[in-house]
Parts: C-alpha cells; structure tokens; sequence
C-alpha cells in the first residue's frame, strides 16, 4: 500500500525524477495536493528555512527570492514572520498557480535553476531555496553561484540540500569554492530532519555574500577551501 509520502507517492517519483520535462509533468499532476500530502509537521523543510531567513532579518524588511518556490510553503511563514517584499522563481507553471493562491508574492515568474537566472547582479537581501536540492531536480552549479552573484553583499542565501546528495551531488565541494574565492562565509550548516515519516535529512545552509574588501582578504588568507564537515561526525542536528 502507499501513503502519502511512501513508495509510489508523489514524493517517491519526485526522488525519482531525472530531468526538467520530468519535473515539469510531475508537478503538474502534484501541485493541487501537494500541501495536503505535505504538511508542516511532516515536511517540516520550509518551516525551518524560512525561520532561519527570518533570523537574519528580523525586521522583515529585506527583499526575497523564494527559488523554487513551489506551491509557496516557504514564503507563507516569511509572510507570517513580517516579510512584505518577495518573489518566486519555479519551472512548474502548475506550482506557480498554486504559488498565486497564497496571496504573499509580490511577483511570481518562471525560471531554470540549472541555468543562469535572468535577474540583476545584487537584486535580493535573501535567497531561499527549500526541497528544490534534491534527487532529479537542482545541482549546485550554475545555481549556489547564481544565488550568490543575485544576493546584495552582506545579504544571505538560506538553502537545504538532502542529505544524500551532500557530499556525493558535488554541494559540499561547490560551496567550499565559493568560500575558498571569497565570495562568501558559511554561517552554518546543520543537520535537520526533513520529511518526517520518511526519516529523511537535510543539510540546511546559511551563506553570507562577503563585501569586496572583505572577499579579497579572505582570498589572500585562503591557501586552500575550508573545510566543511565531511562523513561523520557532520553537522549539529537540528529537531
Ligand atoms: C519539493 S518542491 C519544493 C517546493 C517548495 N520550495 C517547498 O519547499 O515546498 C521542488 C520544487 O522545485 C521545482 N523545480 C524542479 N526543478 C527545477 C528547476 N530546474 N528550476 C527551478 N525549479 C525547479 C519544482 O517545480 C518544485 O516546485
């Protein structure tokens, strides 16, 4: 028998998902019951993120890009939190609708995080990105760089990247860089459960985008990447 989140779900063709086009029918036929399927107890992934967004901007001021926004879970606790100003970038058409519905979007528009964006240099104080790391979705490269060259300098990107693909799926290596060229700090990287009945995990990371004068220090200081928690023992676990 499958459950909601269990094998032959929604859920299990999205791990199993390989490409865009599979991407863009999966979530087509997903986007109507994707919230129901996926309740803030259960996939508790955009809670988290949007929480440590909120962190960092208490005041709620800045301006956000919500990447792979899906049906909006992430920007609905934002909007609860004070934020006013954010958009929304997914591939699904059919998400984006449902993204609409919640009413907390300034701007919703189609993109391809496997691409460059089409968005200004510095454009957002906040980049999310929650459950679009995953099996069959988004790598690292173009997109944490992206993220980076979007954000304004001091600003934050907020992103999880399930667990498995951590280290395997090139993200460890790829953020390592970009802390090794200056171009950012890595605030924190812990371990959160992720989709509940599954037991699944995340690594949920918190980047700064470094100022100039601080990124060429930085690279001065730098012989070699930091290193970020490889294997185990990794990160702190977050309940
Ligand atoms: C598991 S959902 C996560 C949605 C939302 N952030 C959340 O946490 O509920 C993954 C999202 O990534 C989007 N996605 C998949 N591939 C993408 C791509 N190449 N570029 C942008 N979005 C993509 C899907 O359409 C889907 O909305």
């Amino acid at each position: 028998m499958s459950t909601r989140t269990g094998e032959g779900s929604h859920l299990a063709q999205a791990r199993a998902s390989s490409n865009g086009t599979d991407n863009t029918a999966l979530y087509k036929d997903w986007a109507t019951s994707y919230n129901a399927d996926l309740p803030a107890d259960v996939y508790i992934a955009p809670t988290l993120t949007a929480k440590a967004a909120l962190k960092f901007d208490s005041s709620a001021k800045g301006s956000i890009l919500d990447a792979g926004c899906g049906t909006g879970l992430v920007a609905e606790v934002l909007a609860k939190g004070g934020a006013q100003s954010i958009d929304g970038l997914d591939l699904s058409p059919a998400m984006l609708t449902e993204a609409g519905k919640t009413g907390v979007y300034q701007k919703l528009f189609l993109g391809d995080l496997t691409r460059p964006v089409d968005i200004t240099d510095e454009r957002y104080d906040i980049v999310t990105c929650a459950g679009t790391f995953t099996h069959g979705h988004v790598g690292p490269s173009p997109a944490l760089r992206e993220f980076v060259r979007i954000v304004k300098t001091d600003g934050i990107i907020v992103a999880t990247i399930i667990d498995s693909l951590w280290e395997s799926g090139g993200f460890k290596r790829e953020i390592e860089t970009l802390e090794a060229e200056g171009l950012v700090k890595v605030v924190s990287a812990d371990i959160i459960d992720y989709v509940q009945a599954r037991g699944d995990h995340a690594v949920l990371i918190v980047l700064e985008k470094l100022s100039p004068s601080v990124q060429e220090q930085q690279h001065k200081m730098q012989s070699k990447p930091a290193v970020l928690p490889a294997g185990q023992p990794l990160l702190r676990v977050r309940a």
